[in-house]
């Protein structure tokens, strides 16, 4: 159940004060990737939530999202497009850049990711302030696929990810 899923993230994340910069408080998700059968659940209940037909690929957002994406993909059959940080993908690419606290960061995605119309099922580790993953779904959007989903296992619900995203809806195994 949502109930049971949430508690077993909740069991295997880890509060590492100050990092990455002092003052904040960071969601270390390494041990839920650590635990094979923890790992598995969590995969499953994200290809349940959504459908196994109800998607034609998944996105995973560089680098914890990548994880995430290709043990959905595995065990869907479907395939993964990654987005990656600036400067990191090899041929034509689309970007989108998101305010940061201090500056910016800007996400690519190749020109040619998609096939037209296909159902794309975007997955990361965390959402917090949603910058990351607002400019992923535009990307998806500018490259020609359409969002199927968007699934995060750890939602941080005080930096307003979700609203920062609406209308578009967001999926959370476990919301802090
Ligand atoms: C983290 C996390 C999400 C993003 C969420 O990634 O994995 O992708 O931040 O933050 P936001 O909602 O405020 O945008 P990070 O940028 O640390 O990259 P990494 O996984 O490569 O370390």
């Amino acid at each position: 159940s949502g109930p049971e899923v949430a508690a077993l993230v909740a069991s295997r994340v880890l509060d590492v004060p100050d990092f990455p910069v002092p003052g904040v408080l960071f969601k270390d998700l390494m041990p839920l990737f650590a635990d094979g059968a923890v790992f598995r659940e969590v995969t499953d209940r994200i290809v349940a939530h959504h459908g196994r037909d109800s998607f034609d690929v998944v996105v995973g957002i560089e680098a914890r999202g990548f994880v995430v994406a290709a043990a959905v993909a595995y065990a869907t059959g479907v395939g993964v497009v990654p987005v990656r940080k600036a400067g990191k993908l090899p041929r034509a690419a689309h970007s989108a850049s998101y305010a940061l606290e201090y500056g910016e960061a800007t996400l690519q995605v190749h020109t040619d990711a998609f096939t037209a119309g296909h159902r794309v099922l975007v997955v990361d580790d965390v959402l917090a302030t949603g910058g990351t993953a607002g400019a992923t779904l535009d990307l998806v959007e500018r490259a020609g696929g359409t969002v199927a989903g968007f699934t995060v296992l750890l939602e941080l619900a005080f930096l307003g990810g979700r609203d920062r995203l609406a209308p578009r809806p967001v999926h959370a195994l476990l919301t802090v």
